[in-house]
């Protein structure tokens, strides 16, 4: 009898983040590659999260099949003065339904902190966006043993002021930046701990319902080898996959994993 099986409630979400890698072209092609291995694998929602050059030709190709687009940040302000930027209108008009927000290349690289992390997540609810919303620690936190208060913090930070109704559009990807394209995984156990803790964040900030409903994903160096592993824990409900996301067999590995 099924007596060790964990009936997972949670639909799993297996999001790619291509990073700056892949052109227009490149994309076309690796789409076209994708969406035939990937066809019928319905129990989870497949989602890329590409370059915003790439949107466009992306969700053109993805159109009909189960592969969902999305961007890799978004602006706050809905129109302006803000060279180089991206509006959350901007994004919808290309058929992006999804957004990666507060990525840890992000915060090291381009000064976001949680207060604009905050402040671009709510604009991109307010525009019919979903969010994945990253959040983890350095390695000096996890070594200092205060990976629970660091990443709760963040959570906390980023989603205030954000209702419970639009939680749900919200994914949160725990990535420990220390796994993150090192070739390190968090073990099953570790990564589990961390998103247990978020989810409790999320019980204590909107109630044991909305902390069962929300998909928490494990993201830092997950690929097909690993990902059946980190997937079977009872508080990881999918991947962001960097690497991994770049080679279609690969990521169809960990997609095959999530079924
Ligand atoms: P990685 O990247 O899978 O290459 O470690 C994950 C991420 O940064 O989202």
């Amino acid at each position: 009898m099924p007596s060790l099986l964990i009936i997972k409630m949670r639909r799993y979400v297996i999001a790619g983040n291509w990073k700056m890698n892949q052109t227009p072209t490149e994309t076309r092609s690796f789409i076209k590659t994708l969406a035939p291995l990937v066809k019928g694998k319905d129990n989870c929602d497949i989602v890329l999260c590409v370059p915003f050059v790439d949107i466009w030709v992306a969700a053109e190709e993805a159109a009909g099949s189960n592969i969902h687009i999305g961007g890799q940040n978004v602006h706050f302000e809905e129109k302006g003065a803000f060279t180089g930027e991206i509006s959350a209108n901007m994004l919808r008009d290309v058929n992006a339904e999804y957004v990666i927000i507060g990525h840890s290349e992000r915060r090291q690289y381009f000064g976001e902190t949680d207060e604009t992390v905050n402040k671009r997540l709510k604009t991109a609810l307010a525009h019919g966006l979903k969010v994945i919303l990253c959040v983890g620690e350095m390695l000096d936190a996890r070594q200092a043993g205060i990976t629970e208060e660091i990443v709760s913090m963040q959570v906390k930070l980023d989603l205030a002021g954000v209702s419970a109704d639009e939680l749900k559009n919200v994914i949160i990807a725990y990535e420990p930046v220390w796994a993150i394209g090192t070739g390190l995984t968090a073990t099953p156990e570790q990564a589990d701990e961390t998103c247990g803790t978020i989810r409790a964040v999320i019980a204590k900030l909107y109630g044991k319902a909305a902390a069962d409903e929300i998909i928490i994903q494990y993201g830092g160096s997950m690929n097909d080898k690993n990902a059946a592993d980190l997937l079977a824990k009872e508080n990881i409900d999918g991947g962001l996959i960097g690497g991994a996301s770049l080679k279609p067999d690969a990521f169809t590995a960990i997609v095959s994993a999530a079924q």
